[in-house]
């Protein structure tokens, strides 16, 4: 039997809406680029009969769920478990001589990953520091904390979790570490826990963004983000839309100065016509939306959504 998670799509109605107006072709296929459970693509093919999905994940827990989940779609959905930035391999493979007429990106982790304690995303478990999304990858979390220097430790959670408890953390670490390895999400929390003074105690939990940092760095998650734009702004079809929902400030801006880049014209300002190949490519339709207070209230996950979409006018 399927086990269940708690999981709702993120701004799901907002996704419908932004990406529906590139589904006016019989037949349009939409990538899926973070499948996940599956929530996201199962409302989109209940909502429109002639839509193909690419879904993809590089989890294959995830795959699989999904897989069971849109059975009664199987004819109009097929699965690749890649990175997303190999989505024109597994569109030429799938749907080969075919375009994308949308893209969805809904970045970070699934609830599978985080609810299910051997994962190792989780600050509330006693599971080995794995967080890897991909199992067969090689670099775990538990590599990182015990093998990396204080100054690279206390440079990643600055810079991808924003810490500012950030140095003291790293030192923390690498002296607990020279005791026993820190093998466990618990044995990390403790140790943060010692560390953070009582003044600072009622920031949220102390692992939150320390645990972020790491999974970001194991899963290499803001390269793969770089790597898939341009491919991704490639490959859609002419009139068709890219969404992107990411949780994270740095993640945010990659995902602005790419699509930025080709919502304005390259034309030199003192030519008086402009030529083709100067022009936009891509106009914004939607630009850093937040969900709202009441799908927050539902769904907490969605607090620090940040949703951006925009359409392809020509090549
Ligand atoms: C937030 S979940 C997606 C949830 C999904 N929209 C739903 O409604 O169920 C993100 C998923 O993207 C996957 N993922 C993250 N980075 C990826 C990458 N670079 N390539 C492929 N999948 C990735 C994760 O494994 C995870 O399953």
């Amino acid at each position: 039997m399927m086990a269940t998670y708690q999981h709702i799509p993120v701004m799901l109605e907002r996704c419908i809406d932004l990406l529906a107006p590139a589904f006016d072709e019989q037949g349009a296929v939409l990538i899926d680029g973070t499948l996940g459970l599956g929530g996201h693509a199962e409302a989109f093919l209940e909502r429109f009969d002639n839509l193909h999905v690419l879904g993809l994940d590089r989890d294959a827990d995830a795959l699989k769920y999904a897989q069971e989940r849109l059975a009664r779609f199987s004819d109009r959905v097929r699965f690749a478990h890649v990175r997303f930035d190999d989505m024109a391999i597994a569109m030429e493979k799938y749907f080969p001589g075919q375009r994308p007429a949308a893209i969805l990106l809904d970045l970070g982790v699934s609830s599978m990953q985080l609810d299910n304690p051997e994962r190792g995303f989780s600050y509330l478990s006693d599971a080995t520091l794995d967080m890897r999304m991909n199992r067969t990858d090689d670099v775990t979390a538990k590599d990182i904390v015990n093998s990396w220097s204080a100054s690279d430790l206390a440079s990643l959670f600055r810079r991808y979790g924003d810490e500012p408890l950030a140095k003291r953390y790293a030192d923390a670490i690498v002296t607990a570490r020279q005791a026993v390895p820190v093998e466990s999400a618990d044995q990390l929390v403790a140790i943060l826990d010692r560390a953070t003074p009582r003044s600072k105690a009622t920031r949220g939990h102390v692992a939150k963004r320390v645990f972020q940092a790491l999974r970001i760095e194991v899963n290499r998650e803001l390269e793969s983000i770089e790597a898939v734009l341009p491919g991704a702004l490639d490959l859609l079809a002419p009139g068709g839309r890219i969404l992107v929902m990411s949780y994270q400030s740095a993640e945010d801006r990659l995902v602005k100065r790419a699509i930025d880049q080709r919502t304005r014209s390259t034309s030199p300002l003192d030519l008086p016509v402009e030529m083709d190949q100067d022009r936009a490519t891509f106009t914004w339709v939607a630009k850093r939306e937040g969900a709202g207070e009441e799908e927050i209230l539902a769904n907490p996950r969605s607090q620090s959504v940040r949703l951006r979409a925009a359409m392809k006018r020509s090549e």
